[in-house]
């Protein structure tokens, strides 16, 4: 057994795919030591076979096809890093129907397609390596299975999208406007195929959808999770932010409650004096509660070529072992069931503090209206900043709320767009204190 060799197929050559032949290639001896096994890149399939990704390949390794390394009978372990839900998940499908075990960094399939990918895993005895589709380098999916299996997992907040949080972080350190930050996350690799994804929540829906099930035993579930993106934060309201103690960030918010829990991706205001407040650039970092170990912290990159294919590297390595054991089918334990039977709360239900802005005429009565609104709608206010004395003018008109359900504040919300002094649209953003 000791000289067996591991084939492995990578379709997909891009940031990830890269990254991870990059490791697999630098690190083979240390590797064969530390698994008994010896990794070999048979092939890496891809449609562009021209650009120069700065590795070398033996002859013959980079091919088109895809379908050359799913029917080839050699190949142990099919790892798909092209991304995208069609064809990637006939791909994988296909892998598995061929007694293959899969590693994927692909959130957005596992979020849509999970259950089926995992159920016909299960019906195979093959497994499915996903560490490096949530949070990059940081093992997350072995801490919440493996590591906190002897707790009960209580809130869950993370940074868990890279490219959001290095233009958040830009926008406040900076003052650099957000498209020109876009781009250069785009050109380091760390944004999805289309950034909307990352910059309207949607990457982060995806991870949470993940974590969750792993977390409290639910189903998948992302249409159920409320998602709301970065675009509409200014620098004016990261000053305001800033006034106020706080930080902005992009947070995907578990909150498990008796039968419910909360699952929530939005932009935040987060107390500076926080650690998550403090995680910048491209690091992420996800805070989980367990009953017996109390709060943990972990943090580390997010996204990039190589800090996600150590992840995939790990995944590999991991089924590697459980071959050479004989107990591949080890990792595929994907609890799909829906054991807890939590439900994913309502959004209108949530309750939280607010940070509202809005453009209103400076002149007497203002603010009695737009506090009486609040008011009749069960709101109460915390604080309150007016920036600017401009005479029957608009100026920019900040509140902090005390908590307030969510219906309350969209139907205040409302009533509060059609006052005639009040001018555009409101910004809300939700705050986090203590926990985070
Ligand atoms: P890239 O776009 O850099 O790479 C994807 C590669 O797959 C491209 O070279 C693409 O070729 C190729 N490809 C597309 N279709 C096929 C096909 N049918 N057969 C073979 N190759 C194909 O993406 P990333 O490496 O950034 O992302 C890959 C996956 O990893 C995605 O699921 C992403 O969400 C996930 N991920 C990415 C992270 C990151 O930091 N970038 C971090 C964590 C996860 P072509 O360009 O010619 O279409
Ligand atoms: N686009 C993702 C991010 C890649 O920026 O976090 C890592 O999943």
């Amino acid at each position: 057994m000791k000289n067996r060799v591991i084939n492995i197929g990578i379709i997909g050559f891009g940031t990830v795919g890269a990254g991870t032949a990059r490791i697999l290639m630098k690190r083979h001896k240390e590797l064969q030591a530390q698994l008994g096994v010896s990794l070999k890149v048979k092939n890496i399939a891809d449609l562009d076979m021209k650009t120069d990704r700065g590795i070398k390949l033996p002859r013959g390794v980079l091919i088109k096809d895809a379908h050359k390394i799913l029917n080839d009978p050699d190949i142990d372990i099919v790892v798909e890093l092209m991304g995208g839900i069609n064809p990637a998940k006939e791909f994988i499908l296909e892998a598995i129907k061929k007694g293959k075990h899969v590693v994927t960094a692909n959130k957005a399939l596992l979020a849509e397609k999970g259950q089926e990918i995992f159920r016909a895993a299960k019906r195979q005895c093959v497994s499915v390596g996903f560490e490096a589709s949530v949070a990059g380098s940081i093992p997350i999916i072995k801490i919440v299975r493996e590591s906190l299996i002897g707790n009960k997992i209580g809130n869950i907040f993370g940074i868990i999208n890279g490219t959001a949080n290095y233009i958040l972080t830009k926008m406040t350190e900076e003052c650099v406007d957000f498209g020109s930050t876009l781009k250069e996350a785009q050109d380091l690799g760390y944004a999805e195929a289309d950034p909307t994804f990352d910059i309207e929540g949607i990457d982060s829906a995806h991870k949470l959808a993940i974590l969750a099930a792993l977390a409290y035993g639910l189903p998948i579930s992302l249409n159920k999770i409320y998602t709301q993106g970065i675009t509409e934060i200014t620098p004016l309201d990261i000053g305001f932010a800033s006034e106020f103690g706080f930080k902005i960030k992009l947070l995907a918010i578990a909150k498990p409650s008796g039968k419910e829990v909360e699952l929530r991706v939005h932009p935040t205001m987060v107390q500076e004096s926080m650690p998550i407040a403090n995680v910048n650039g491209v690091f992420n970092a996800i805070y989980v509660e367990g009953d017996a170990t109390g709060a943990g912290l972990y943090y580390g990159k997010g996204a990039g070529d190589m800090p996600t294919g150590s992840a995939v590297v790990s995944d590999i390595s991991d089924i590697a072992r459980h071959i050479r054991a004989g107990a591949a089918d080890r990792m595929q334990s994907f609890d799909i069931s829906g054991r807890s039977g939590l439900k994913v709360k309502k959004m209108e239900d949530v309750s939280t503090c607010y940070y509202l802005r809005m453009s209103a005429i400076d002149k007497p009565g203002v603010l009695s209206k737009i506090s009486g609104i609040l008011g009749d709608n069960n709101i109460s206010i915390e604080s309150m900043i007016q920036k600017g004395r401009k005479r029957e003018k608009a100026v920019s008109m900040v509140l902090m709320t005390h908590e307030a359900r969510e219906k309350d504040m969209m139907k205040a919300l409302k009533e509060i767009k059609k006052l005639r002094v009040v001018s555009g649209k409101p910004l809300y953003l939700r705050v986090e204190g203590a926990h985070a």
